[in-house]
């Protein structure tokens, strides 16, 4: 019997076979399976191959004779290596299909969920040692899915603190691809995930396959190609030695792992990695609420903070236009430079002789929310809390504590840890008008030893879900968000608990453009902490105009990260009107679909919107080696009819000024009308524009 699962335009078919575990039958663009014969039928019999033919199972298992990559690794004290299952049940709806195999020898129970939202499938697992004695798991697949034989390419990203999504493209793999995370944390080559593309695939068009794994520890993807010529893909946790040891009756579940393919290209992917992302966060369906201005203490101020500096801060911020203050770290018991206090959540009685009321309520007073930086995970070894708790922090009995940052990491497997964290920072919430928090994890976890003397790395995530939970639910107003030394701790599954993202510390806009359009092949623009920092910038020491940092970080949820009193006249002119221009545009930029695409001439170009009332920013870094500016072609306008263009913007250095045509005067006035397949064949006509420059349409169909 054929099961099928439509998502959008895809279809995951798979064929039951009685008692014999299901098997695929095709992940991808949508298909009519009324007519499929049997997959016994098509399959001719290979040489030197076991009678029993071994199709790609949907959980597939060694004891069958499968010599593919297996879903579930594991042994009783290396016994019971090989898993031969019987599908015991096959739940299957419209929206969800639930296989439920039995190994009766070695006693294990696997269950595959796979579940529909919008245009993306959810998998995961579970196993359960059904037997009486331990069951140790090495690996469990979320989930194991076919790639075409026709596909070209992977696309993922690799990256480092402060050079975050550093863009991949390899070819399909003759024998295997792996990419694997043993830091303990997501790490800072962006989410766990990757693009597959097939024939002629392009931002655009043609088939392309997409996953992205909702975990943030270490995980492993890997694709391997099998001998039948198709690659098989798998997300899972990578678990460390001897990590999961299921007793009599336990269960470990792996993550999620969210997976969409599109006949529109790498954008339909994007698109679909957008949408589940929001059903699945804190907002649901109805969408983010408008996303404040932030101003963040950080690179104006470091650890050197005055009250009085900080209430001046404030109030020229509110002046320009700013929503929500958020004070950065230096603000707690002891904290002068990053050496010691992690762990001690009080106001530091030095600088803040009255707490931290006085500032928190001026921010307020001033019609601002109060936002707190906190790093719940960290402990100094020269705090308080690592004096009276010196076992807390993970660690491998007998060998030294390595530090990062000069900080150890708190182990979150323990409840009295998570406990004294919760109280921590509940204690803040109750006690200060706080509406967010800025939550840190400023290293790898390195080793990770548990109290028990066992590697901790799944606890520690597990334990730190729990603490997202456990405050969520405590303080639902307050929103959060996920920084690990910028965008170290990016995920799906980070994302359902937290309301954006600290993308990089890195804050120069020329890395930001490659940075920002890595980050939403992933998650949607709401959720991407995008600050105007200042120049030179802190990370890079490169300089860059007022209009182009502002420009480039309007897409995202903006904010600004400088002191605005030690910018001049002009820059502050230019800034708040871009924080207005933010304000006038947030509701269009945040809600919608983005496309991504590239121009002639170094251009890139991104759309957000939906069809009808798109908001198009087009970026351009190096200067152009052409005589006059290209048409900038614009594929999703197919079909759009009539579409009335303006030019919004031009961000760019003054002075100087590039000629324009003549057209321009009515782009930048009341517009000028084309037809959607002009734009998405002929293309838009582009301003001349210097390097790093931003035009930002507004386009409506008519
Ligand atoms: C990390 C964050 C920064 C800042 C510092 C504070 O590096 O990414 O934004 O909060 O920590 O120590």
């Amino acid at each position: 019997m054929i099961r099928t699962l439509r998502a959008h335009d895809a279809s995951l078919v798979i064929e039951e076979r009685g008692a014999l575990p299901p098997v695929w039958r095709w992940w991808g663009p949508r298909v009519a399976t009324e007519a499929l014969p049997p997959i016994g039928d098509v399959r001719p019999p290979a040489s030197f191959s076991l009678d029993s033919d071994q199709p790609l199972a949907v959980v597939p298992a060694r004891g069958t004779g499968w010599f593919g990559p297996a879903a579930l690794d594991a042994h009783r004290a290396g016994r019971s290596f090989a898993q031969w299952f019987e599908a015991v049940s096959i739940d299957a709806s419209d929206d969800a299909i639930t296989v439920t195999l039995v190994d009766r020898a070695a006693r294990i129970t696997v269950v595959q969920r796979i579940v529909r939202i919008d245009g993306a499938v959810v998998l995961s697992a579970s196993v359960v040692n059904d037997g009486d004695d331990a069951l140790d798991i090495q690996w469990l697949a979320a989930g194991t899915l076919p790639l075409p034989a026709d596909c070209t390419a992977i696309h993922s990203f690799t990256g480092r603190h402060n050079a975050e999504f550093v863009s991949q493209v390899e070819p399909m793999p003759a024998h295997g691809w792996v990419r694997e995370n043993r830091r303990g944390l997501t790490g800072h080559a962006g989410p766990p995930g990757l693009f597959v593309t097939g024939p002629a695939a392009g931002w655009h068009a043609g088939r392309v396959h997409g996953a992205q794994l909702a975990w943030s520890g270490n995980h492993r993807l890997t694709i391997e190609r099998d001998d039948d010529g198709v690659w098989i893909l798998q997300m899972g946790e990578a678990l460390a030695p001897g990590e999961v040891r299921l007793g009599p009756g336990e269960r470990y579940d792996s993550p999620e792992m969210i997976a969409v393919c599109s006949s529109d290209g790498i954008n339909g992917v994007v698109q679909g990695f957008h949408a589940a992302i929001r059903a699945r966060g804190p907002w649901g369906s109805d969408g983010a609420p408008p996303r404040p201005v932030h101003i963040n203490s950080w690179e104006g101020f470091y650890f050197d903070h005055d009250e009085a500096a900080l209430m001046a801060l404030a109030e020229r911020s509110a002046a320009l236009g700013v929503e929500r203050f958020v004070l950065d770290d230096g603000w707690f018991k002891g904290r002068n430079d990053d050496t010691a206090a992690l762990g001690d959540w009080t106001p530091d009685p030095v600088k803040y002789p009255r707490g931290l009321k006085p500032l928190a309520d001026h921010v307020v007073g001033l019609g601002m929310e109060f936002g707190l930086w906190v790093e719940p995970e960290m402990v100094n070894p020269d705090s308080d809390l690592a004096r009276a708790h010196p076992d807390w922090a993970l660690q491998l009995a007998g060998v030294p504590q390595l530090t990062a940052r000069n900080q150890l990491v708190l182990d979150l497997g323990r409840a009295e840890v998570r406990d004294y964290l919760f109280d921590a920072i509940d204690r803040l919430l109750r006690e200060l008008p706080i509406a967010y928090l800025k939550w840190d994890h400023n290293r790898d976890l390195a080793p990770a030893g548990g109290a028990d003397g066992r590697a901790g790395y799944h606890a520690q995530v597990v334990g730190a879900y729990a603490l997202f939970d456990r405050l969520r639910s405590a303080h639902p107003a307050v929103e959060i968000e996920a920084c690990a030394g910028g965008g170290g701790r990016i995920d799906a599954g980070i994302a359902a608990r937290t309301h954006r993202f600290w993308t990089s510390d890195c804050i120069d806009a020329v890395s930001r453009v490659r940075m920002q359009r890595g980050f939403l092949h992933f998650m949607p623009p709401e959720t991407m902490g995008s600050h105007v920092g200042a120049s030179p910038a802190h990370s890079t020491g490169r300089r860059q105009g007022m209009a182009f940092r502002a420009a480039v970080a309007l897409p995202g949820h903006f904010g600004v990260e400088l002191d605005p009193a030690a910018i001049g006249v002009r820059d502050g002119e230019i800034l708040s009107g871009a924080i207005a221009r933010y304000k006038a545009l947030r509701a269009r930029l945040h809600r919608g679909r983005v496309w991504l695409g590239d121009g002639p001439d170094g251009l890139v170009w991104q759309l957000h919107g939906e069809p009808g009332d798109w908001l198009l920013s087009v970026t351009r870094t190096d200067p152009t080696t052409f005589r006059r500016p290209p048409a900038l072609t614009l594929p999703p306008l197919r079909d759009a009819g009539q579409v009335r263009v303006r030019l919004l913007d031009l961000a760019t250095e003054d002075g100087h000024p590039m000629p324009d045509a003549p057209l321009f005067a009515a782009l930048r006035g009341e517009g000028v009308t084309f037809d959607g397949d002009w734009l998405a064949e002929a293309g838009l006509p582009m301003p001349a524009m210097k390097a790093e420059s931003v035009a930002l349409f507004a386009l409506e169909t008519l």
